[in-house]
């Protein structure tokens, strides 16, 4: 029977790339969207892909704690997994909250796979040697200031919201990576470098991205934006189909795989271990595990 791996996000941009790489290495690929129409449509490429086990699309919103909750009863409720890919990210170019009153970047950007992979770390088990690969980005070097809010203090621009949401996601997986050593569970960052995708030519064009004091720079910004965004989904795919494939990095946990598929230095930050105790405070308090859970 194939090994089974689901991939958030994965009915469009880097994350249908990178369901597409683990459908031709062999894995039976599930993939998460909102989208039912995408839905559909992406499966069927992954088929095309594959090496015979039919693809399969689940309906979820993960900005919605409730609904990861939902699609983490359905995944463990279908048995092992061996790979699970943390792609699902998004930047509002304004402040806004999710169903459960969060602002959105932070829940989507990092509760949502925390909370994800805490849930599915039983089937993971099951699933062993099994990878979770949380995908980063280089906005991880933008946000100063301390993590013990969802929010921080001071006015909304997307790019800092977004880069703090991904700092704590990746804080969090270093720190997940150490916790589960030895488990079977080996966990990864991936950094897709930049590509032309829905978010980047979306939320990405409009100035309310940046501070506001580099609005009025906005045409150089939004250029250098372009230029460092300019790569397939297919290249930026490559870091996370290497970190759940690649028998290099087996006995590796930890490491930061980048879009060329080899490991990166992720920012010292990151591995403050002060900064992985303050997320994990905050995360069991924002999206808490019920004792069955933990
Ligand atoms: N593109 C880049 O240059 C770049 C650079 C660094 C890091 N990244 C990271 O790479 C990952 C993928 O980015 P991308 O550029 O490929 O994004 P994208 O093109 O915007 O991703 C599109 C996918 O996300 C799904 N999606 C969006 N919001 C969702 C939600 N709330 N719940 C469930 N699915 C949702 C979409 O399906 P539906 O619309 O049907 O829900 C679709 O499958 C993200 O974590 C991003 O932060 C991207």
């Amino acid at each position: 029977m194939n090994r089974r791996a689901l991939v958030t996000a994965g009915t469009g941009g880097i994350g249908l790339e990178t369901a597409v790489g683990l459908a031709a290495a062999g894995y039976a690929v599930t993939v998460v969207g909102r989208d039912a129409g995408r839905g559909g449509s992406a499966v069927e490429r992954i088929n095309a892909a594959g090496t015979g086990t039919e693809a399969r699309f689940v309906t979820a919103d993960l900005s919605s704690l409730a609904e990861v909750r939902s699609l983490a009863e359905r995944v463990t409720a279908g048995g092992a997994l061996s790979v699970l890919v943390n792609n699902a990210g998004a930047m509002f170019d304004d402040r806004r909250l999710t169903p459960e009153g969060i602002e959105a970047s932070f829940a989507l950007n990092h509760l949502s796979p925390y909370l994800l992979t805490e849930l599915l770390l039983p089937a993971l088990r099951a699933g062993a040697p099994s990878r979770v690969v949380n995908v980063t980005s280089g906005s991880v070097r933008i946000p100063t200031g301390r993590i013990d809010t969802a929010e921080r203090k001071g006015s909304y621009y997307g790019l800092h919201a977004y880069g703090r949401a991904k700092l704590a996601n990746l804080a969090y997986t270093l720190d997940l990576a150490r916790r589960l050593k030895g488990d079977g569970v080996s966990v990864f960052a991936a950094d897709p470098g930049g590509a032309v995708t829905t978010m980047t030519t979306g939320t990405m064009s409009s100035s309310h991205v940046v501070a506001p004091w580099l609005r009025p720079f906005w045409p150089l910004v939004r250029t250098a934006f372009r230029r460092t965004t300019s790569g397939t989904p297919a290249q930026a795919a490559r870091s996370s189909v290497a970190a759940a494939t690649d028998p290099a990095l087996a006995g590796r946990p930890g490491l930061v795989v980048g879009p060329d598929g080899l490991p990166l230095s992720p920012p010292r930050r990151a591995t403050d271990p002060r900064l992985a105790e303050a997320v994990r405070t905050l995360s069991r308090r924002l999206a808490p595990l019920t004792g069955e859970d933990r």
